[in-house]
């Protein structure tokens, strides 16, 4: 077997030692005589599992006795529904920041049911930056004030929560949670899927304060309403059980590594290692400024569409894989989650030298 540095933004690396407990458990899950896969939800065993993976995820993100954890379906993208048919009970008027991807589908789905005010943008910029907030742009009547906390194709991270006074500050963290400590309780609502910190795809992590649950729009579907989901503690239908039960082995292993503060602290080193040389580097050049620098995803290029699919090509023959950047930005993106090891980016970084070299 060999397994490849696998770059992808997602669905991603996973810890090897996870991949190993759940190969051991596949067939039988402890002394239960049958594989999670095929255990009903409402079995006892299964029960363990879900509680034990809401009470790690508790402990990892210090998450406050006031918020409600919920693991639901749909991926992120159902979230750019639920968010808005669940919040907007007031003035139905969302603050946002403007970002990239991912907050223009946040922004369409939004404004089926409301207003949204862009407070700032960086669409001037092909989103390679995070823009500064000017709080007179905010409104103060807003039933919540948006933003994506990582921008997965861009490449740019928030590395201070904007101050929304009391407007619930609501984040899609689809992939930066678990990869640095964050203060929960600056947030109204946090939700991420699943399949780049987590786990496989298909479970959709809520983190939501328990007052704004229950006051969703009256055309919310049953399903749609985070109030359905808390009262069941996420068993009001089948959840994806396999998948829940694999981001239990990963928060398992995340308290094996010493918690966010020494996963923080690795993803800091793996980060700079990759900026630090492409700061240095005549060839390949990083697309975002300093202060807005995501940990978990790097684009860079070369300035040659031609000259990036030859690294590209070369980087896969030598097991560095996935590397190809989104296609509105083009380039490579080197997606780093927790689980891609220091080994796979010093692998990277050397390969990128000796290309460097042989194309100087
Ligand atoms: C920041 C962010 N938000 C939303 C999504 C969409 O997620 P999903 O495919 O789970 O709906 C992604 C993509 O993976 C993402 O990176």
């Amino acid at each position: 077997m060999s397994r490849v540095f696998n770059f992808s933004a997602g669905p991603a690396v996973l810890p090897e030692s996870v991949l190993r407990t759940a190969a051991s458990e596949l067939l039988e899950y402890r002394d239960s005589g049958m594989s999670v896969m095929e255990m009903s939800h409402r079995s006892r065993d299964y029960e363990a599992i879900i509680q034990d993976a809401e009470r790690l995820l508790r402990e990892i993100m210090g998450i406050p006795e006031q918020y409600s954890v919920l693991f639901l379906q749909g991926g992120a993208h159902l979230q750019f529904a639920m968010v808005p048919l669940n919040l907007f009970r007031g003035s139905k008027k969302a603050d946002l920041v403007h970002t990239g991807a991912w907050t223009t589908r946040a922004i369409a789905e939004a404004k089926k049911y409301g207003t949204v005010n862009i407070v700032a943008s960086s669409e001037d910029a092909n989103f390679s930056y995070i823009p500064k907030l000017d709080t007179k742009a905010f409104s103060p009547d807003a039933d919540y004030f948006y933003i994506c906390s990582n921008n997965t194709i861009e490449g740019t991270r928030f590395t201070v929560w904007p101050d929304t006074g009391p407007v619930p500050l609501v984040a899609d963290m689809s992939s930066n949670i678990l990869s640095e400590v964050m203060d929960v309780s600056r947030f109204g609502v946090i939700f991420a899927g699943s399949q780049k910190n987590v786990a496989p795809a298909g479970v959709t992590i809520v983190i939501i304060r328990k007052d704004l649950i229950g006051a969703a729009m009256e055309i919310t579907p049953t399903m749609l309403d985070y109030a359905t989901h808390a009262k069941e503690n996420s068993l009001y239908n089948t959840p994806p059980t396999y998948t829940i039960y694999v981001a239990k082995l990963v928060f398992e292993w995340i308290m094996e590594q010493g918690g966010l503060p020494a996963i923080e602290k690795r993803n800091v080193e793996k980060a700079n290692l990759l900026y630090d040389y492409l700061d240095e580097s005549t060839l390949f050049k990083g697309t975002v400024p300093r202060e807005d620098r995501s940990l978990m995803n790097i684009p860079f290029v070369t300035g040659s569409a031609a000259l990036d699919d030859a690294f590209i090509t070369a980087a896969a023959k030598n097991g560095l894989v996935q590397l190809k950047g989104h296609r509105s930005v083009g380039g490579m993106r080197a997606s780093i989650y927790n689980a891609m090891p220091v080994e796979g980016v010093q692998a990277l970084v050397e390969f990128m030298k000796r290309f460097e070299a042989e194309n100087a």
